[in-house]
């Protein structure tokens, strides 16, 4: 029996700040964008196993999103999103709306996210690792979290803001969940909803591929990515943007020892993302 009850929600900075200060123990922050599904779930469930106190954010953060990409029409669904948070206790909910987060913002201070800011998402969309690393390092600072939880779904993201914390010394434990899929392996994703029953169903080639790449590990690097690509092949209708192998930190696969498969395809106008771990030229 759940006996939680509905979170505290903090509207502005002011409110958080008052709120967090009353927070027990080791406190955790699960940052997002809202329209939550499992996966965002499931960071607030491995927040709660880890911390005492569980914050957290949804924020549609606009500096994120390039001209034309989907702002306006992200999902909004508060009501849902804090009936979930409710289910899974969580203790403050941070829902700051744009003048509150950037409206201190005059100068237009902004964390620049080095050379791993550019490849990959950085390469389709410029500009959107330092609008996520901005308003991540600004909830750092506000919510000042021992531990932080973020989904290997978007594995370049969770790459980035641990060197961030690292590299900047934030002093916030960065920890990455693995991601959580529909029966056919399809990550969940917020934008999912996008995708008509036809290319929900083609979209599931995504993992398929990834799979394949996972099989073909003992063969090496050119099996994998020749394996993977002959799955994507089978559906015409995703347009690859990049398939390709990294050792865990981004930089280039090693010819042996675990690696990352990384995929991103347009289905229509819908970005999906994907990526594994692989185990490279090792037989058991
Ligand atoms: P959003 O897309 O809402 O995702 C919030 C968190 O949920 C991210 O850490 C993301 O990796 C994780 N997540 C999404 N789908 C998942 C899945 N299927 N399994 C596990 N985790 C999953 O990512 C963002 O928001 C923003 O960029 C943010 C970090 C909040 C900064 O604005």
């Amino acid at each position: 029996m759940n006996l939680r009850t509905t979170p505290t929600v903090a509207e502005t900075g002011r409110d958080l700040l008052r709120l967090r200060a009353e927070l027990p123990g080791r406190v955790a922050l699960v940052p997002t964008m809202g329209a939550l599904h499992e996966g965002h779930r499931t960071l607030v469930r491995a927040a709660r196993q880890q911390c005492d106190s569980v914050v957290v954010s949804v924020f549609v953060n606009p500096t994120q999103f390039g001209p034309g990409e989907d702002f306006d029409r992200y999902p909004r669904t508060w009501d849902a999103d804090l009936a979930a948070l409710a289910e899974e206790g969580a203790d403050v909910v941070f829902r700051p709306g744009v003048q509150d987060v950037y409206g201190s913002c005059a100068l237009g201070v902004t964390v620049d996210p080095g050379p791993l800011g550019s490849v990959l998402e950085g390469a389709v969309r410029p500009g959107h690792f330092a609008g996520v690393l901005t308003v991540v390092a600004k909830l750092f600072g506000l919510v000042r979290p021992d531990e932080a939880f973020f989904g290997e779904k978007d594995y370049q993201q969770l790459v980035l803001i641990r060197a961030m914390s690292r590299e900047l010394a934030l002093r916030v434990g960065v920890n990455g969940v693995p991601t959580v899929r529909e029966d056919d392996g399809m990550a969940l994703s917020s934008r999912n909803r996008y995708l008509d029953p036809e290319q929900r169903r083609t979209a599931a080639t995504l993992y398929r591929a990834l799979q394949a790449g996972v099989d073909a590990g003992p063969q090496g690097a050119d099996a994998v990515l020749a394996a993977a690509h002959e799955v994507l092949a089978t559906a015409p209708e995703l347009v690859l943007d990049y398939l390709e192998l990294t050792d865990a930190d981004l930089g280039p696969a090693p010819v042996a020892g675990s690696v990352r498969l990384l995929v991103a395809v347009r289905a229509g106008s819908t970005r999906l993302l994907d990526n594994t771990r692989v185990r490279l030229g090792e037989t058991r």
